[in-house]
């Protein structure tokens, strides 16, 4: 996983340590823009996204934030030409083979979100590995979503508290906001607390509705191959430069 030198190696003197958002997602859009603009075909956008999404990882890790989630694929995503889908299950199943070593050297702990079953066999394969193999690190938690859906995240999530009503485990009174959490695929992973999205484009697009509740949104006019640590920087004094009241005055 290395990066280039750069002179943003070290967290800006202008952003507080104290006020960082603690997780971090993202929408990598843009890829297939970028790729037509520099008169490439849009996987050549996808695989220089991979390089912009691996040193914001280091990112990360080099100014202190402790999560970063990535929405990789989405459960629309099956729609788009099956060569491009089909290039991106092999992508994701190369980085992940290639990256692991480095991953684990850097106290990297890898985790999937997603309806993994439905993904190619090899793919899941990968994805079990690096899983249990960072699951004691602790440097930062790098989530992935890959065949993520919320709509589909929550409503599995009432499937699986329902039959535990029905089962007699539960009773309605007792479904919580804990509760609910405790069956979405991100269970046990705090609320992001900055949501960026790039290419200028203002929506969800069906990613962490429940988790993204008191979340700040951050839009980057960049393209996500474009996307680079004084982007990053952009959006975290923008963030800090929010008032946080979560519903108070
Ligand atoms: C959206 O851009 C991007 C994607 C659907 C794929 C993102 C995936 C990566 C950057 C690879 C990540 C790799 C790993 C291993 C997690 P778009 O194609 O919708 O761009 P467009 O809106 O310009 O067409």
């Amino acid at each position: 996983m290395k990066t280039q030198p750069t002179d943003l190696q070290y967290l800006p003197l202008d952003l507080k340590r104290e006020l960082l958002p603690h997780h971090v997602a993202v929408i990598m859009d843009g890829n297939g823009r970028w790729a037509k603009r520099q008169g490439l075909p849009r996987i050549m956008g996808h695989k220089a996204g991979v390089n912009v999404l691996k040193d914001l990882l280091h990112c990360c890790k080099d100014w202190g934030i402790k999560a970063l989630t990535a929405y990789a694929f989405s459960t629309e995503n099956w729609k788009r030409p099956e060569e491009e889908v089909e290039f991106l299950m092999t992508l994701f199943q190369r980085v992940l083979r290639q990256e692991l070593r480095e991953m684990v050297e850097e106290n990297v702990q890898i985790q999937f979100v997603g309806n993994l079953s439905a993904l190619p066999q090899a793919l899941q394969t990968e994805i079990s590995r690096s899983m249990a193999q960072t699951q004691d690190n602790r440097s930062i938690r790098f989530t992935i979503a890959t065949n993520y859906g919320s709509r589909q995240e929550i409503l599995q999530a009432c499937r699986a508290i329902a039959q535990k009503v029905q089962e007699g485990l539960l009773k309605p009174d007792d479904i919580s906001e804990e509760i609910f959490e405790a069956h979405l695929y991100t269970a046990g992973v705090a609320d992001p607390d900055l949501l960026i999205r790039t290419s200028g484009e203002m929506r969800l697009s069906n990613f962490l509705l429940w988790q993204m509740a008191y979340g700040e949104i951050y839009i980057s006019d960049a393209l996500w191959p474009d996307f680079n640590r004084s982007e990053f920087h952009r959006a975290l004094s923008a963030y800090q430069q929010r008032e946080r009241r979560f519903g108070k005055v």
